[in-house]
């Protein structure tokens, strides 16, 4: 399993309050932050997290994701050749490079963190200065030099929404798309199922394996086990197989990047319904959560999607798990409701925060408030 965590967020001293009360090195008291400075700082250790190459690595290296854009930005070669593209976050510049491939006269390839340095070194070894000019700085206050014909980004944390990154491409739409311009990708799905996670159980049974290895027995460790791992109130980014899922799964929301009022949406949370039946018996352990972006068609017919479904090939996003408290057994046929609303968490708007409302047979409805592990 692989240790590296993509987008992992500091927390930038959110949760401090509104005053620093650390003494500077001369004792003396620091002057209590502003809520700007505090988000300039915050925002600052989020880019920070893109400054080193292993974030980059598993990025470009995640092939689902790296062909999907290449194919998505291909597809739309028409609509792209001789025309402007603006590149929101463009990390070491490869999805700037794609469409300048693709045709585009010029792109603005603009990156906060410090990467920008290393995407303006592949751009040159690529031979495409003319035509990528990288832009350093937040694209919430980088200056172009003109409006552009179409906005490309990769913007989805895990569970999509984690990082808040989407809310600066909207911004940048609304400020720099022409106005019909288009975006690549177009639009998000969240998608959710109930799951009985294998690797949990595998986890929590362990415990009555040890006497077989050790001669030691140590079942009684099973009740503390299942409690440590699933009673927390932590998002757990793991990837499952189509096998852990227990009922079909259920679209939630769908967001479409050109839709007017997206950003105060997202502020005010994202929220969905579901509902659907088991498909057999099984110790249910919680949701998995899960999304797809989709690209315009171009002139294919079908437009292409990128899923991070269980059900296709991995990517480095796995997928999102909310776990109940402790296991419930359902039946075949256990009808499986709740509601769902993902919204930015109080103390570090870059934190998703997940609110689950769920109801389980003739359970009665309980809720559970989640945030992102750290
Ligand atoms: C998920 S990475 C994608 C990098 C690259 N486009 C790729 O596909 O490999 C997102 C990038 O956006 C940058 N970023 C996030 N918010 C930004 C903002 N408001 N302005 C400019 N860059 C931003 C991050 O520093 C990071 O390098």
């Amino acid at each position: 399993m692989s240790l590296l965590k993509k987008r992992k967020l500091e927390s930038g001293g959110g949760e401090r309050g509104v005053t620093n009360e650390e003494e500077d090195g001369g004792g003396r008291k620091a002057a209590p932050q502003s809520p700007g400075s505090r988000k300039q700082e915050r925002d600052q250790l989020y880019y920070d997290c893109y400054s080193d190459v292993t974030v980059h690595e598993e990025m470009i290296a995640d092939r689902v994701r790296t062909d999907a854009y290449r194919l998505g930005i291909q597809r739309n070669c028409p609509a792209l050749r001789g025309k402007t593209v603006l590149d929101v976050g463009a990390g070491t510049g490869i999805l700037s490079i794609f469409c300048a491939q693709a045709g585009a006269r010029r792109v603005y390839a603009v990156e906060a963190s410090a990467i920008w340095q290393q995407a303006r070194e592949v751009v040159r070894l690529n031979g495409l200065e003319d035509q990528v000019h990288v832009l350093p700085g937040p694209v919430e206050t980088v200056e172009l030099p003109e409006q552009v014909d179409a906005i490309v980004s990769e913007w989805m944390g895990y569970g999509l929404l984690h990082e808040s990154m989407l809310s600066s491409v909207l911004h940048a739409r609304a400020k720099w798309l022409k106005e019909g311009g288009l975006l690549l990708p177009a639009s998000a799905e969240l998608f959710v199922a109930p799951i009985s996670d294998q690797m949990l159980e595998w986890r929590v049974g362990f415990w009555s394996q040890v006497k077989q290895q050790y001669g030691v027995d140590m079942s009684c460790l099973e009740s503390f086990a299942t409690r440590c791992l699933m009673s927390h109130s932590e998002i757990v980014v793991q990837g499952l197989s189509g096998e852990d899922v227990l009922a079909r799964p259920q679209r939630f929301a769908r967001l479409d990047l050109a839709r007017p009022g997206l950003e105060q949406e997202l502020e005010a949370g994202v929220r969905g319904r579901f509902r659907c039946s088991s498909f057999g018996s099984a110790p249910m352990h919680g949701f998995a959560v899960w999304f797809q972006v989709t690209f315009p068609g171009g002139d294919s017919e079908k437009p292409l999607v990128l899923s991070t479904s269980p059900f296709h090939p991995a990517t480095h996003w796995k997928q999102a798990l909310l776990y109940l408290n402790e296991p419930v057994q359902v039946e075949q046929d256990t009808d499986i409701s709740g509601e769902i609303t993902m919204l930015p968490s109080q103390d570090n708007p870059r934190r998703l925060r997940v609110l689950l409302r769920y109801k389980v047979g003739d359970q009665e409805e309980k809720t559970k408030d989640f945030a992102m592990e750290d």
